[in-house]
């Protein structure tokens, strides 16, 4: 059921809007734009995020704002974007004059009543089924026969490696935020132990447009399906991997709270020394991120004919 309000556009006040209009699987649930349409026209204010292993992450949302999948349940309807369903009373009320819903709770819940509390738990439920793992990284990984090009192994190696620093920030099974740290630096990496949600500044502003967490401190995001989930950024302003790689090694900004890993012993902003072969290697590595039975599963497809 959670699946059926997924892709349900009476789930907006005037059923225009869905949670799929801003996260289309074939595009690992992101939308490919910068900011996104919501009700009536009005745009959101960042990038459409990509749903993958929630339920392994611990930090959602571009400011790091929700901790679990269950805590944010009804929070997109609320406020993360535009629905114009900012009443949840009233959205239980109109699912239950919608003839399908009743027969759904009934199977889900064992009676017909609509909550909002249901209708949370369900959507957090299908989200939490959201999950990817069939990547040519993840059978690398598993020893299942596949093997990496030569320009993909040079990549990986870098990734991992201290002079390109990206496994210090986009770790553990996601690439992310640590699973189940909030500080990915354990307090030892120059910030004091404090807690950072699996946020930093990685100098995209000199003075931040949006704060994020606070001080221009972002969502360390996933990097798996990376390649089809441009543009980039909390507002979208790359367009290709080229041009994310292209700022961290001469885009920095020497603002305020940019993250030490950017930064030398006389707090100068130290880009990262990457050749273009080497920034190329580094994108190939990040294709083999990318999981193709994940975006055509149809567990995870509307259950709407169109
Ligand atoms: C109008 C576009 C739009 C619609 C509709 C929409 N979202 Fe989102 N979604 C976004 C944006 C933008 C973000 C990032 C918001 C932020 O960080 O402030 C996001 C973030 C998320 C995240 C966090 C992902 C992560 O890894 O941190 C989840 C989960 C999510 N949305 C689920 C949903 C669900 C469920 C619905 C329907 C109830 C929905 N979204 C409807 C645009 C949309
Ligand atoms: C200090 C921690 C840190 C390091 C080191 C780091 N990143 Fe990031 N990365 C982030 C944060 C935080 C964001 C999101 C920033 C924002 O939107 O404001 C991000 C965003 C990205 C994005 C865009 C993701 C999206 O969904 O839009 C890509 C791709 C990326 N990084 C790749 C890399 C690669 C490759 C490396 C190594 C060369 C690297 N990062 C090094 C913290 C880091």
């Amino acid at each position: 059921m959670g699946r059926v309000l997924f892709y349900d556009k009476k789930l907006s006040l005037n059923n225009t809007i869905a949670c799929a209009s801003c996260h289309h699987q074939d595009k690992a649930f992101a939308d490919g734009l910068a900011v996104s349409p919501g009700f009536e026209g009005r745009q959101t204010s960042r990038n459409s995020m990509a749903i993958l292993n929630p339920i392994t992450q611990n930090n959602l949302f571009w400011d790091s704002r929700s901790q679990s999948i269950h805590d944010l349940s009804l929070r997109p309807v609320q406020n993360h974007i535009e629905m114009g369903m900012e009443d949840v009373d009233f959205l239980s009320k109109k699912l239950s004059e919608t003839s399908y819903y009743t027969q759904l709770f009934k199977e889900a819940f064992g009676d017909t009543q609509i909550t909002p509390d249901r209708i949370s738990d369900a959507l957090s439920q299908f989200i939490a089924s959201i999950t990817t793992s069939q990547s040519k990284f993840d059978k690398l990984s598993r020893g299942e026969g596949v093997a990496f090009t030569e320009l993909e192994k040079v990549g990986m190696n870098l990734f991992f490696s201290a002079k390109a620093k990206c496994s210090s920030c986009h770790a553990g099974g996601n690439f992310s935020a640590p699973d189940g740290i909030f500080d990915p630096y354990g307090g030892g990496g120059g910030n004091g132990g404090e807690d950072l949600r699996g946020t930093a500044n990685i100098g995209l502003d000199l003075i931040p447009v949006d704060a994020g967490l606070g001080e221009g401190k972002f969502k360390i995001p996933s990097l798996r399906n990376i390649t089809l989930t441009g543009p980039y950024m909390h507002d979208g302003r790359f367009k290709t991997l080229e041009e994310v790689l292209d700022h961290y090694t001469n885009g920095i900004k020497a603002t305020a709270s940019l993250d030490p890993k950017f930064k030398d012993e006389a707090g100068r902003v130290k880009p990262l020394a990457l050749s273009p072969l080497e920034k190329k290697a580094i994108v190939a590595f990040l294709g083999t991120l990318q999981d193709d039975s994940f975006t055509k599963d149809p567990k995870f497809s509307t259950p709407f004919r169109k």
